[in-house]
């Protein structure tokens, strides 16, 4: 079996192959250099530059506000801390609904600019030709079904997708799509396990889960949630690895109280 822990540099053919030996692939989000770095140092397969920087990083309701320049701002500060992961990065809301070619320009915007190694974007059968001239540049695309935040006004609500037989036999349809069309991986975002299972194994590129259970190839949490610095974000499939918001918020209340007692800095912590 190969040894993908001491693999320098993961590239898309790493998945798939990871994905042929059914070893799982690691997913999670950074959007800064300082965070990629720690993830990274790790071994993280994959971080996603996700759209999700809307939420946590500017503190929008949804993922629809940020921009492409503000993706490649966080995308290129993440490539700068990584040195073996694959970098994706999602083109944002507005950057490739248009048409095949805005989506192509926005791709090549995004690699150009920022040194990332692929990008990701949301939907099926109305964004096939989109892939296919990403990919036909050169370009790796990663697809993403399922609950598509992109479309939350379409959808109206976060809860689970395709629970009834005729979205799940759309979402069947259009992953073997964007396998069709080139993608080398498709997320699947918030849809039920059962589903999820059937879609992976019928697929020959690598499924990525998040909220979508345990038999597909590989799994990916916003990092922000994961860490328990967003404390408000509770859904079922999210596993809080860290307390971070409780002990930065003591770490910050000590260091407040320090100064104002005049105890930091002390002696040996000056000049
Ligand atoms: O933007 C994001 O963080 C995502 C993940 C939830 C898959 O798309």
């Amino acid at each position: 079996m190969t040894d993908f822990k001491s693999a320098k540099k993961i590239t898309t053919h790493t998945l798939r192959e990871m994905k042929e030996e059914a070893v799982k692939i690691s997913m999670i989000t950074s959007y800064d250099y300082s965070l990629a770095k720690i993830v990274d140092a790790a071994g993280i397969d994959v971080i996603l530059v996700g759209d999700s920087a809307s939420n946590v990083m500017a503190g929008h309701e949804t993922t629809l506000p940020i921009t492409l320049d503000q993706m490649i701002y966080h995308a290129s500060s993440v490539v700068r801390g990584i040195k073996r992961a694959l970098v994706v990065v999602d083109l944002p809301f507005g950057s490739y609904q248009g048409n095949s070619k805005e989506a192509l320009n926005s791709a090549i915007r995004i690699m150009k600019e920022s040194g990332a190694h692929a990008v990701k974007l949301e939907g099926g059968r109305e964004v096939k030709d989109s892939v296919e001239r990403i990919v036909s540049a050169g370009v790796p695309v990663m697809g993403h079904l399922g609950l598509t935040p992109q479309s939350i006004y379409k959808f109206g609500t976060y809860v689970v997708r395709a629970r009834e037989e005729e979205e799940a036999a759309r979402l069947r349809e259009d992953a073997l799509l964007l396998q069709e069309a080139g993608c080398f991986s498709i997320v699947l975002e918030k849809i039920p396990a059962v589903l999820a299972a059937e879609v992976a194994a019928s697929l020959k590129i690598p499924v990525i889960g998040i909220g979508a259970g345990n038999q597909v190839d590989g799994q990916v949490l916003v990092i922000h949630d994961m860490l328990g610095i967003n404390k408000e974000f509770q859904p079922r499939f999210l596993r809080r690895y860290l307390n971070l918001y409780d002990e930065i918020k003591g770490a910050v209340t000590k260091y407040i109280d320090d100064v104002k007692v005049g105890d930091f800095p002390n002696e040996q912590e000056q000049y």
